[in-house]
């Protein structure tokens, strides 16, 4: 989704601008552009395209000067070309704007703007804000920014400089992440943190509803409604440098994979207590009495985070017998949900930035609900804003397909499920199974990483497929529909997840030679049931690929291509599944070369609706 990187200080702004973008390739995105002050005026140079486009034409055109603002779009309004791109300038030349989110009035605002004189050379909402700016700028940004934003409605994360208040940034938040990086005599500003973290690790988050004004003498935020200066906390990152930089693999995508042994294991560590078979979760923010007090829970998430959702559901409801429902984030808020003081809803995102998700949880808590994030990034808006939570702790997630942070979600609601059940029913000698389960999944990951090569010819074999079916049952259905959007958003290919006995009732119609079928078959308490299904599948001669564990004469002469995968409890199983299936959605994206990392029309973190 969109990024913006600003920088004031002693320091040339170009390259430190082009840096931060880079690093929020990742996001998605279709343009870029930059807006920097060259000492007699602000000066623009945008471009269609990757980064690289950009940086060719700043080659031609070189900007010059120590304050400038920077962005990354991916389009809403309008196609993504040239004129689209930000930074977006106001008439006068002036003032340039860069903006995430969407402005909802921006149609009424530009008819009154265009009764005014302004002719607007763009499609975008942005362009609004910029000659809106100028129409109420008397000297001084911030005063012009405030005036204007009091008009706008919609969401908005913005970066303003001027040619007539200069060495400045303001910045301001309504619903689209915004922050302010603390260097020495330098300040950034930044949608994400990745944009700056080689140069500081001091930040202050905006929420919504505040401005910063940044100069080389420091910064201010500032309350937009009561105008009055506001001291925040300021933050110290923890992620380092090398977490978010490819360290001699082709792709993010492919090293997440790989940290995955590492990932799940940092999500469990110091939350295991195998001697009391339970777990220690110090964000909850719950006394046990109030944990025991929920009538029921609501898990809402959009995307892969959903599909940990329906896993966590399945925990919850089988090891702690509280009722849950999970909820698609977008279609939560929309459809008068069943909740209230009694319930528990819990929130899943990777970024904590997904503006659905983040809608949902304002939603339920506004019907009274406890509401508990499951989150990656530290610091993120459904993170601060949830009454509780639990990290992750996967470490910065780059590539645009979720991978690490899926296996690292099902961990933290095994972790939850555990505490819950603990103080319910669940014995004590079960807790300790399934903690023993747990330690050793990193091991078994492991194991099943150091035969990435078999998946590899795998995909050789496969690639030229054009749809595919993925089938699991129980716990292993989650991991279908993951193992089908993994496929589907990197290599293209059109792929179905289903609950395997659901394929009789319409995807069966689909299945003929040319139709490779994974199944996800290890041996659990749904094996038997599994194996007719997959039979069913044969006798209409589908391709197909079985991801099992150990040796099943039930399904000899059955299977086109098997992957062994270690043997584990039925609720940990589709940890161990999901991984030779993110492997094979690499593979075959590599193979038919696709950008991996940043699959088209994708943006890693959606901020707007
Ligand atoms: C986007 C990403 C997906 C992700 C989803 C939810 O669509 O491309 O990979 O699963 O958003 O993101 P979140 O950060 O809320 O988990």
């Amino acid at each position: 989704m969109c990024g913006i990187v600003g920088y004031v200080g002693p320091r040339v702004a170009t390259p430190l601008l082009i840096e931060g973008l880079k690093r929020l390739e990742y996001r998605g995105y279709d343009s870029a552009g930059v807006a920097v002050m060259n000492g007699s005026g602000v000066e623009t140079v945008k471009e269609a395209g990757k980064i690289a486009r950009l940086e060719a034409l700043l080659a031609t055109t070189p900007v010059h000067g120590t304050t400038g603002i920077a962005h990354t779009r991916w389009a809403t309004h309008g196609p993504p070309n040239q004129k689209n791109a930000h930074p977006h300038m106001s008439q006068d030349g002036n003032i340039a704007v860069v903006h995430n989110g969407i402005i909802e009035n921006a149609n009424s605002l530009k008819r009154m703007l265009e009764k005014r004189g302004y002719k607007f050379m763009s499609d975008t909402d942005t362009e609004v804000l910029a000659h809106l700016i100028q129409e109420t700028f008397d000297g001084n940004l911030e005063d012009a920014v405030i005036e204007a934003l009091n008009q706008v409605e919609g969401t908005y994360g913005i970066a303003v400089i001027s040619a007539i208040d200069t060495h400045k940034i303001v910045a301001a938040r309504k619903g689209s992440p915004l922050l302010v990086g603390l260097g020495e005599n330098e300040y950034f500003i930044a949608s994400d943190v990745s944009a700056i973290l080689a140069h500081t690790r001091q930040v202050v988050y905006l929420d919504d509803g505040e401005m910063a004004v940044v100069d080389r003498n420091g910064y201010r935020i500032i309350d937009l409604n009561a105008e009055e200066v506001l001291h925040k906390k300021v933050a110290r990152i923890d992620w380092d440098l090398a977490q978010i930089e490819r360290g001699g693999f082709a792709h993010f995508m492919l090293k997440e994979i790989f940290e995955q042994p590492h990932t799940v294991e940092n999500t469990m560590r110091g939350r295991l207590l195998l001697d009391e078979g339970t777990s220690k979760l110090g964000g909850l923010n719950l006394t046990d009495e109030e944990l025991l007090a929920f009538d029921n829970i609501v898990i809402t998430a959009c995307g892969t985070s959903w599909h940990s959702a329906l896993i966590g559901e399945g925990l919850i409801e089988e090891l702690a017998r509280v009722p849950v429902e999970v909820e698609y984030a977008s279609e939560f808020r929309y459809r008068n949900p069943i909740v209230d003081e009694k319930t528990l809803c819990i929130v899943i995102s990777q970024s904590g930035e997904t503006a659905d998700t983040l809608a949902a949880m304002r939603e339920a808590k506004r019907r009274g609900a406890r509401t508990l994030g499951i989150v990656n990034v530290v610091g993120s808006t459904i993170a601060r804003e949830a009454d509780g939570g639990i990290y992750i702790h996967a470490g910065p997630e780059i590539g645009v397909a979720s991978t690490k942070a899926f296996t690292s979600q099902v961990i933290a609601l095994l972790l939850f499920t555990l505490k819950l059940a603990r103080l319910r029913d669940l014995s004590l000698l079960r807790g300790r199974e399934i903690i023993t389960g747990m330690i050793e999944l990193p091991q078994q990951i492991q194991q099943i990483l150091d035969r990435a090569e078999e998946i590899e010819n795998l995909a050789e074999e496969f690639k030229r497929a054009s749809n595919f079916l993925y089938l699991g049952r129980g716990y292993n259905f989650p991991a279908a529909l993951e193992g089908a959007l993994k496929l589907k958003e990197i290599s293209y290919i059109h792929a179905e997840g289903y609950p395997a006995a659901e394929m009789k009732h319409g995807p069966i119609a689909l299945i003929d030679e040319m139709m490779p079928v994974v199944f996800i078959a290890p041996h659990d308490s749904v094996f038997d049931k599994i194996t007719s299904n997959v039979h069913e599948v044969k006798a209409r001669k589908g391709r197909v690929i079985a991801i099992t564990s150990r040796d099943e004469p039930a399904l000899e002469g059955m299977l086109d291509y098997e992957f062994r995968i270690p043997e584990t409890m039925d609720i940990l199983m589709p940890v161990l599944a999901s991984v030779p299936l993110q492997l094979l959605a690499y593979y075959v994206a590599v193979k038919l070369g696709s950008n991996v990392d940043q699959p088209r029309n994708l943006a890693k973190s959606v901020t707007v609706e």
